[in-house]
C-alpha cells in the first residue's frame, strides 16, 4: 500500500474538493426547510436546550457531573448527552426526549469510543504505529458497529493533537509527531465512523479533537497554555484537523488551551475564520468537559460573559458546564448576543440529527438484536488480535533472542505479565478488562509446548502518591502482600532455572490519559531494581514494555537483549504479543513519536529545524547547537521499528535531476529481505527544502509504502514526487512550493537513509 501525493488533498488550501457526507442540493434543500419548519415552533429555552450536552449515565470523564438530566430533556432543556449507552438505557432517555418533550426532538447519544466500543484496539499510539491506514479505517468501522449496536450515535473521536513531549499523558490518544501521517490517520478514522453515509445503521459522527494544539501543551503539563506561531501552527500542527474535515468529519470539539492569549474555546478566529472560513467545516462545534466554564479561571470573566464569548467564536454546543443553559436568555434579554447567534447554532445541531436520519427513526441506535449479536464477536476479537499484532514495535533484539525458541524454558516476570486489568488501556471506553487476555495467558494459547514459570517480580506501583491518585481513578492495584525483595528473589530464583527471561514492565493504563502528566519517563523504581536484579543473572533478557508514551530507556537499551514496545495492545492483547513473541507473527511495527535518551531533551522530534550553528557530533567544538551532558539525537527515532528478518536497501535512483511543473519525479529503491523471516517493512520517504523563504525542518516524511517480502525476495519501490509534496504555508500563509535545491531520503527510519537531490525549477 503506497501513501504519497494524498498529501496535497489532506494539507493543502488548493485542492479541498472532497468532502464526504456533502448532501445533494435538492435534500440539502428539505433539510433546510425541515429545519427551519421546527425552529419556527421553538421557543427561545428549547433552542437554547439543543445547545446543551449533560453528561450521565455509567462513566464520568470529568471533574462535575450533571443534575436532573430526566427533568431537563422532558422540557426540551437537552440537545444530547453522553455516557450513556446500551439499548435499554439510550431508549429511556429516547424515550423522555420523543414521547414527553413538547416538540419531540431526539437526543444525540455521544461518548468517548477511542480505540474500540467493546472489542478495545490498542491505544491510538499504538495503532498509529501500523502505518496502515486500511487497518486504522477497520478498526474506527468496528469501534462504530459496536457503539452505534449499543445505541450511540456520535463518538468523541479521533484525537488528532500532534504530540511532541511524552510527559503529556494524551500522547497515548493521538498519533504521535509527525503532520503527514496524523492527516493519513485522522482521514481514515473519519471515513471508519462515518462511512460515505451518515444514514447508515452502522454509522455514527465522529468529531475531532481537541481543536487546537491541546498536545503543544507547556512543559507537558495537561490543559496547559500554548503560544506558537501561525507559521507552526500552519505546516505542523493544524493539519491533521484539517484533514479530518477535508474528510466530512460531522463536529470538532474545542480544546482547553489557550492559545496566543485566547483559549481555544473562545477564540473566533480559531473556530470560524479558520475552521468555518478557510477551512470550509459545516459541522457543528462542542466544547470540551465544560470547557465554556473553564474560560472563567482563565480570566476571560464571569459565566455569562464567557458564554457569550464562546458562542460568538463558534462554539455549538455546551459540554456540562450548563453556562448556555443558565445564561444566553439573560445576555439575549440584554441584547449582548442576538437570536442568530442561538439560532445558528441550534441549526447546527438540529442539521447534524437530521443527517443521522434521526427525525424519521430516533430509535434508529436502538436494537437489541444487534446488540446482542454484533458487539465483541469472535470476528471482531480476530481483527483486534491482527491489528494489535502490527502496531508492536521491536525496539531491541540482540543475537536474534527473539523469537522463543519452541523449546525454551522462560521465566515470565513482572505485574503486567498476568494482568488482564491494563491491557485495554485508557480510555478504553465500555470496554471490559475482563474479556481481555493477559500475556500468561496469550502464550499459553499460542505456544502451550512453552515451559513456562510465572513470578511477578514487583508491583505494579509501589509509589504511594502515584498509587493514590490511580486508584482512585480506578486502577485498583492492590499492593502484593510479599516484600519487594521477596517479590525480586522469586523472580530471580526463576529465571536462574530459566534459559531466558521475559520481563514485562511499565505503567498503568491509568499512568496515561487525561491529568496523567509526569516529570519522569523513567520505568517506576520498584520495576528497574526488578529488572536489575533479573539481568544481573546474566541470562537472556527480554524486556516487554507497556506504556502510553515513549519511556526513557537508555539503561534498558544498554542493558538487555531484547525490547519490544506493546503499548496497551487492547483486548486481545495477550494473544498477539504471543504471536510476535514466539514468531507467528514478524513485528513489523514503526514509532510514530521519538522516543528521547533523557528528559531534558523534551521536546524531541525529527522534523525539526537545522538552526544556525549544527552540531555535528564533534565534542570538542564549543559553539554549537548541543548539550554537554547528553547527545542531541533520541534513543530511537521516529519510523524506527526492527523485524526477525533485516531488509537492506539499495541506493536511491531518481528519473530526472530536476522537477518542472506538473511533472513528476520517480525516487526509486530496491528493498531485499536479506534474513530468515518473511516480513513486512514501512519504507519511508522523507523530503528536505534545502533553502527557503522561511526555515523548513532538517527532514519531512512525505510518503511511505508498506511492503511484504519473503525472505530472499526483493521488490522495487517507487514514490512519485509533485510540485505539491514540496509546498508549504510560508510566512503569509500561502501556499507554495519555492524553486531550489531538495534533499530525498529514503529509508527504514526517518535517521537510517538513503539520500539523492534533485532541483525544482
Ligand atoms: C474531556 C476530554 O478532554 C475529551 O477528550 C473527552 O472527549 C471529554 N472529556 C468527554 O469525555
Amino acid at each position: 500500500m503506497k501513501y504519497t501525493s494524498i498529501l496535497t488533498c489532506l494539507l493543502g488550501c488548493v485542492s479541498l474538493g472532497y468532502a464526504q457526507n456533502k448532501m445533494p442540493q435538492a435534500e440539502e434543500k428539505k433539510m433546510q426547510v425541515f429545519i427551519s419548519n421546527l425552529m419556527g415552533k421553538m421557543t427561545v429555552d428549547e433552542k437554547i436546550g439543543q445547545l446543551n450536552l449533560p453528561s450521565v449515565g455509567f462513566d464520568v470523564t470529568g471533574p462535575i457531573l450533571s443534575q436532573g438530566v430526566d427533568e431537563k430533556i422532558e422540557k426540551g432543556l437537552v440537545g444530547g448527552v453522553f455516557n450513556t449507552y446500551t439499548p435499554q438505557a439510550v431508549r429511556k432517555l429516547q424515550d423522555i426526549a420523543v414521547k414527553q418533550s413538547r416538540l419531540k426532538i431526539p437526543l444525540l447519544f455521544g461518548y468517548d469510543v477511542v480505540h474500540g466500543h467493546k472489542t478495545i484496539f490498542p491505544i491510538p499510539l499504538g495503532l498509529s504505529c501500523t502505518w496502515d491506514m486500511s487497518l486504522i479505517e477497520k478498526s474506527a468501522r468496528i469501534a462504530a458497529k459496536e457503539a452505534s449496536a449499543d445505541g450511540l450515535s456520535w463518538t468523541f473521536s479521533p484525537m488528532v493533537d500532534i504530540t511532541r513531549d511524552p510527559r503529556w499523558g494524551r500522547m497515548s490518544e493521538g498519533s504521535g509527531e509527525d503532520p503527514y501521517l496524523g492527516s493519513l490517520i485522522a482521514k481514515a478514522m473519519v471515513k471508519g465512523y462515518q462511512t460515505n453515509s451518515l444514514t447508515r445503521k452502522d454509522a455514527i459522527l465522529a468529531c475531532v479533537k481537541h481543536f487546537a494544539l491541546y498536545g503543544a501543551a507547556e512543559s507537558g503539563r495537561d490543559y496547559n497554555t500554548t503560544d506558537m506561531s501561525l507559521n507552526r501552527m500552519y505546516n505542523e500542527y493544524l493539519p491533521p484537523y484539517r484533514a479530518a474535515v477535508n474528510a466530512g468529519v460531522a463536529s470538532v470539539m474545542s480544546s482547553f488551551n489557550d492559545i496566543n492569549g485566547v483559549p481555544a474555546t473562545a477564540n473566533k478566529w480559531l473556530l470560524t475564520d479558520v475552521l468555518r472560513k478557510q477551512w470550509g467545516f459545516s459541522g457543528f462545534v462542542v466544547s470540551d468537559y465544560t470547557g465554556i466554564n473553564e474560560l472563567v479561571p482563565h480570566g476571560l470573566g464571569n459565566l455569562q460573559q464567557v458564554s457569550v464569548l464562546a458562542l460568538k467564536a463558534g462554539v455549538d454546543m455546551d459540554m456540562v458546564g450548563e453556562g448556555f443553559l443558565t445564561t444566553l436568555k439573560q445576555s439575549l434579554n440584554e441584547k449582548k448576543i442576538s437570536i442568530a447567534d442561538i439560532d445558528r447554532a441550534c441549526r447546527r445541531i438540529l442539521e447534524a440529527k437530521y443527517k443521522l436520519g434521526l427525525f424519521s427513526d430516533p430509535y434508529k441506535y436502538i436494537n437489541e438484536q444487534r446488540a446482542a449479536t454484533e458487539i465483541l464477536t469472535p470476528q471482531n476479537r480476530a481483527d483486534a488480535r491482527m491489528i494489535a499484532e502490527r502496531s508492536l514495535v521491536l525496539l531491541k533484539n540482540d543475537k536474534q533472542v527473539l523469537p522463543l525458541k519452541k523449546s525454551a524454558r522462560i521465566a515470565l516476570i513482572g505485574p503486567l505479565a498476568d494482568n488482564r486489568r491494563d491491557m485495554i488501556g485508557n480510555w478504553s471506553a465500555a470496554g471490559d478488562w475482563q474479556k481481555a487476555v493477559s500475556i500468561l495467558e496469550g502464550l499459553k494459547n499460542v505456544a502451550p509446548q512453552l515451559d513456562i514459570t510465572y513470578a511477578k517480580g514487583a508491583n505494579l506501583v509501589d509509589d504511594p502518591l502515584i498509587l493514590k491518585q490511580i486508584n482512585h481513578n480506578g486502577a485498583d492495584i492492590v499492593p502484593d502482600k510479599r516484600s519487594p525483595e521477596e517479590l525480586i528473589r522469586d523472580a530471580v530464583s526463576a529465571t536462574k532455572k530459566a534459559d531466558v527471561a521475559v520481563v514485562v514492565l511499565g505503567e498503568s493504563a491509568l499512568m496515561g490519559g487525561e491529568a496523567t502528566s509526569r516529570t519522569s519517563l523513567d520505568l517506576l523504581p520498584n520495576q528497574k531494581e526488578l529488572l536489575k536484579a533479573v539481568t544481573a543473572t546474566g541470562k537472556p533478557v527480554v524486556l516487554v514494555l507497556m506504556n502510553s508514551r515513549p519511556l526513557t530507556l537508555e539503561w534498558e537499551d544498554a542493558n538487555v537483549s531484547a525490547i519490544l514496545e506493546t503499548w496497551f495492545a487492547g483486548t486481545e492483547a495477550g494473544n498477539a504479543i504471543a504471536n510476535v513473541l514466539t514468531g507467528n507473527y514478524n513485528p513489523s511495527g514503526k514509532l510514530t513519536a521519538t522516543f528521547p535518551h533523557n528528559v531534558g531533551q523534551i521536546p524531541i522530534y525529527y522534523n525539526h529545524k537545522n538552526t544556525g550553528r549544527p552540531y555535528s557530533g564533534d565534542l570538542m567544538d564549543k559553539y554549537k547547537s548541543r548539550y554537554i551532558d547528553s547527545p542531541n539525537e533520541p534513543l530511537y527515532p521516529f519510523g524506527y521499528g526492527l523485524s526477525y528478518t533485516t531488509f537492506i536497501y539499495s541506493p536511491v535512483t531518481l528519473s530526472a535531476a530536476t522537477l518542472t511543473g506538473t511533472q513528476t519525479l520517480q525516487a526509486s529503491v530496491t528493498v531485499t529481505n536479506t534474513g530468515n523471516f518473511d516480513g513486512e517493512e514501512v519504507v519511508q520517504l522523507y523530503i528536505r527544502d534545502m533553502v527557503g523563504s522561511i526555515t523548513r525542518p532538517v527532514k519531512e516524511l512525505k510518503g511511505f509504502e508498506k511492503i511484504f517480502l519473503k525472505k530472499g525476495e526483493s521488490r522495487k519501490v517507487t514514490f512519485n514526487i509533485s510540485v505539491n509534496d514540496l509546498k508549504f504555508y510560508n510566512n503569509s500563509l500561502n501556499y507554495v512550493a519555492e524553486p531550489g535545491d531538495f534533499k530525498i531520503f529514503i529509508g527504514t527510519n526517518s535517521r537510517d537513509v538513503q539520500e539523492a537531490s534533485f532541483t525544482l525549477k
